[in-house]
């Protein structure tokens, strides 16, 4: 005899009495009821239903004793055979314990219901359950019927969606031959998955079980389905080396008020004809009502029951009787909602009838005595809620079931899996959670790469590109912000570097040394020809030209000092349009000169008038040809000023602060504009270079001519090549060669003479 079925028989039974009593629910109305062992399996179980419409055929429709309602099985497959016969009846039918979603479905079933949630559900939190432990990589067994092969597909499905593998996936029957169960073990032991999900129903969790005692294979972490996971009787001692530390999710324990006493006055003189009640007499206390064998003991029928500890008596785990005490519940208020009660023309009793024709479809939502709501939603399943159960030892080396944690499907998907902080127990009585994974996660750095032909929790690390990063818990690289970028090794993004020429570094530091070199250099040459003013040479070089040149070209070489540092909206601006005014003054000056030159000796007039004479003229062409440039660059900085720009695109992993020309058609405008001067001065000076030659500076100029024009021709491929800082020290040392060449072109000769030929500093000369 099962203990535990009988347990629901006799629930059964404490729920109808009860209602029996009530005055409320059902008022003079008795439940009557029949009772069949199934023997869990679904042939007993046909026969019973048939038993039943038998008799509905018999009574011929008469309502006292017609059949309204069945309430089992606790199987699902016996419960899919009976509901294909009493379906045809429209005879409705509550489980208690039939849990496969299949039964679900109201097209095939449409007058089933069940107080127990379907494992739509059930396999849904294990495979959340599984996930929460990260475990990726489980072993899976199951039942070979309804109940198993359902459940487990959806577990399978649910765990892929949830990115877990399964590594195999035995089955079991009961009934199915020895080598069968052997080979499934074998598997079970050589598998690398230390998880076990386990979808049995408890029949074939004993046939699994032995074979796992005798294989010896220790160590699994049992994650286990409700069908046994608080079955008492698989805590025994015998099994507690494998099954300590096992997880699952199990119905909410319940506690049914007057249910214990009921239970402990259950004995056979109630009804001597029972031989259900005689069996479980004899198996609980191990005695014999009648018996030929001598020495066996004789059952007295004054036993006690208080004395033994079963799984009978013991109500402290409520869990699937309590489903039952819920199911006859449930139909005991569906028949009161169809009562006509009270005092109509003809009865004069406040008695009450049931209609003639009983509906089976009728909502039922209520409050069972203990508190709880019941009702069934429009598949006929009740609210999906579990606790997460944890076998543990006590302090005696009893297993008892611990609750961990809960599950409750009409939450918000990351919040349907709660944990309440208890110690869980693993398996090997461990403290720690126990691994399952198929690869072990990559380091920071690595992204997963998945093997060819292996499920995808098997996999091989490659490294992350430049710029992505990656942490121990993450399977892709991701991508760093846009200022950002990887560090060394890829496990953080850093903020890029922003690249501009500084004053700090070497490069930056040397040229403006360079540049302050020029200048001071230029300004003491301005004082050598200060000092010198009113000798023959310097007035003869035209003088206020020279003053003028020197000073322009101080200008040319402080402006590549612009260039340097930070890029901002003021240096940007002050950059180009300092060097275009700078250079077209400098040049100009150059320009005056040579046309002087060019002039004077081709109008054939007396030597030493000439500077003077054509003075305005020189003052003029110098302004004038500075007051286009300087036009060109007001035009510029109003309608498109230049400005500082992150430029993130030429170069990944730092970023390049450039100054944007902002219309690099004016750009090339001021260039071209000081080329053309320039060309101006190359064309005078070539056509003056074969002048009398102590008056003649042409030579000179043309040579600093084509040191200018070959710099800057040089400059041309570097600048529009790649942005960066060395553009910008291409672009200053451009300046700084073309300013040092003119210095010394023009003013290197002329101060040789003035310092160390002074002789040679006559008008005669
Ligand atoms: C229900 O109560 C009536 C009397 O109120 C009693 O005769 C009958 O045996 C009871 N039935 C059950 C199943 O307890
Ligand atoms: C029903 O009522 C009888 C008599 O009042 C009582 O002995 C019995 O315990 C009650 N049963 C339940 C389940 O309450
Ligand atoms: C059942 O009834 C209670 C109140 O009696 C109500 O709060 C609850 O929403 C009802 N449930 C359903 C599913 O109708
Ligand atoms: C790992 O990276 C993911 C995103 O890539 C992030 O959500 C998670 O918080 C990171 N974990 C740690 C420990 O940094």
């Amino acid at each position: 005899i099962n203990l535990r079925e009988f347990r629901f028989v006799q629930t059964m039974l404490f729920a109808i009495e009860e209602i029996n009593n009530s005055s409320i629910l059902l008022p003079n109305v008795s439940i009557g009821y029949k009772v069949f062992d199934s023997c869990g399996s679904t042939l007993p179980s046909t026969r019973a239903v048939m038993g039943l419409i038998d008799g509905v055929e018999n009574t011929g429709g008469k309502s006292c004793s017609s059949v309204h309602v069945i309430i089992g099985a606790s199987e699902s497959s016996s419960t899919i055979a009976m509901q294909q016969i009493s379906g045809i009846f429209q005879i409705p039918m509550i489980s208690h314990f039939a849990t496969c979603a299949c039964l679900s479905n109201r097209k095939e079933y449409p007058f089933f219901f069940r107080t127990i949630p379907s494992d739509y559900y059930q396999s849904r939190a294990m495979a959340k359950l599984v996930k929460h432990f990260g475990w990726t990589w489980v072993g899976a067994i199951r039942s070979d019927n309804d109940y198993g092969n359902n459940g487990m597909a959806t577990f399978i499905e649910a765990a892929s969606q949830e990115g877990i593998c399964v590594e195999y996936s035995e089955t079991i029957s009961r009934t199915g031959s020895r080598e069968h169960i052997e080979k499934a073990v074998r598997v079970i032991r050589r598998g690398t998955a230390s998880v076990l999900v386990a979808f049995l129903a408890q029949g074939e969790m004993d046939v699994l079980l032995e074979e796992v005692l005798r294989q010896n294979v220790t160590g699994l972490q049992w994650v286990g389905s409700e069908s046994w996971i608080t079955a008492k009787y698989l805590a025994k001692k015998r099994y507690s080396g494998i099954l300590t530390g096992s997880l699952g999710f199990a119905i909410r324990k319940a506690k049914i008020p007057g249910l214990q006493e009921f239970l402990l006055k259950v004995n056979p003189s109630k009804d001597p004809q029972s031989s259900l009640l005689r069996e479980f007499w004899e198996t609980t206390f191990d005695c014999r009502f009648q018996s030929n064998i001598p020495g066996t003991k004789l059952c007295s029928g004054s036993e006690r029951l208080q004395d033994a500890d079963n799984e009978f008596t013991n109500v402290s785990e409520l869990r699937i009787s309590n489903n039952v005490y819920k199911a006859v519940y449930a139909v005991a208020h569906a028949l009161h909602r169809m009562l006509i009660c009270g005092s109509n023309a003809y009865s004069v009793s406040h008695s009450c009838i049931l209609k003639e024709h009983v509906e089976p479809r009728k909502n039922v939502n209520f409050t069972l005595p203990s508190g709880e709501q019941m009702y069934f939603d429009e598949n006929g399943d009740p609210a999906a809620t579990y606790e997460l159960v944890n076998w543990q030892k006590n302090h005696v080396g009893d297993i008892v079931f611990m609750t961990v944690g809960k599950y409750d499907a009409s939450q918000q998907n990351w919040n349907q899996l709660s944990m309440n902080n208890l110690q869980i127990i693993w398996a090997k009585e461990s403290l720690e959670i126990p691994l399952s994974v198929c690869s072990e996660n990559c380091l920071p750095g690595f992204r997963q790469a998945p093997i060819k032909g292996k499920p995808i929790c098997c996999f091989s690390c490659a490294p992350c590109a430049g710029g992505e990063i990656s942490n121990k818990s993450s399977a892709e690289c991701s991508q760093c912000p846009l200022e950002y970028w990887s560090n060394a090794n890829h496990s953080k993004c850093v903020p890029k570097v922003i690249e501009f020429l500084s004053y700090k570094e070497t490069m930056g530091a040397v040229l403006a040394a360079f540049s302050l070199c020029g200048a001071s250099l230029t300004l003491i040459i301005l004082c050598i020809f200060l000092w010198f003013r009113h000798t023959p040479l310097v007035k003869a070089s035209n003088s206020e030209l020279s003053f003028l040149l020197l000073f322009s070209l101080t200008l040319c070489f402080l402006c590549s000092l612009t260039f340097i540092g930070r890029p901002t909206e003021w240096s940007c601006m002050l950059r180009h349009t300092a060097f275009g005014i700078a250079f077209a003054l400098c040049i100009s000056c150059i320009l005056a000169k040579t046309i002087t030159v060019v002039m004077a000796f081709k109008a054939k007039r007396p030597a030493k008038t000439i500077p003077q004479c054509s003075a305005p003229l020189q003052r003029t062409s110098v302004l004038g040809c500075t007051l286009i440039q300087v036009l060109i660059c007001v035009i510029w900085l109003v309608f498109a000023p230049p400005f500082p720009h992150k430029n993130t695109v030429y170069a990944n992993e730092k970023i390049i602060l450039e100054c944007v020309l902002g219309s690099p058609i004016a750009f090339w405008v001021v260039m071209a504009y000081i080329g053309f001067l320039a060309l101006l001065c190359f064309i005078f000076a070539f056509l003056a270079r074969k002048l009398p030659d102590n008056f003649n500076e042409a030579k000179f100029i043309t040579f600093s001519m084509l040191i200018f024009s070959a710099v800057w021709l040089t400059f041309i491929p570097a600048y529009v090549s790649s942005p960066g800082k060395f553009t910008v020290a291409v672009e200053i040392f451009a300046m700084l060669a073309s300013s040092f060449g003119l210095l010394f072109c023009i003013f290197a000769p002329k101060c040789y003479i003035l310092l160390l030929k002074p002789e040679r500093n006559t008008k005669k000369n």
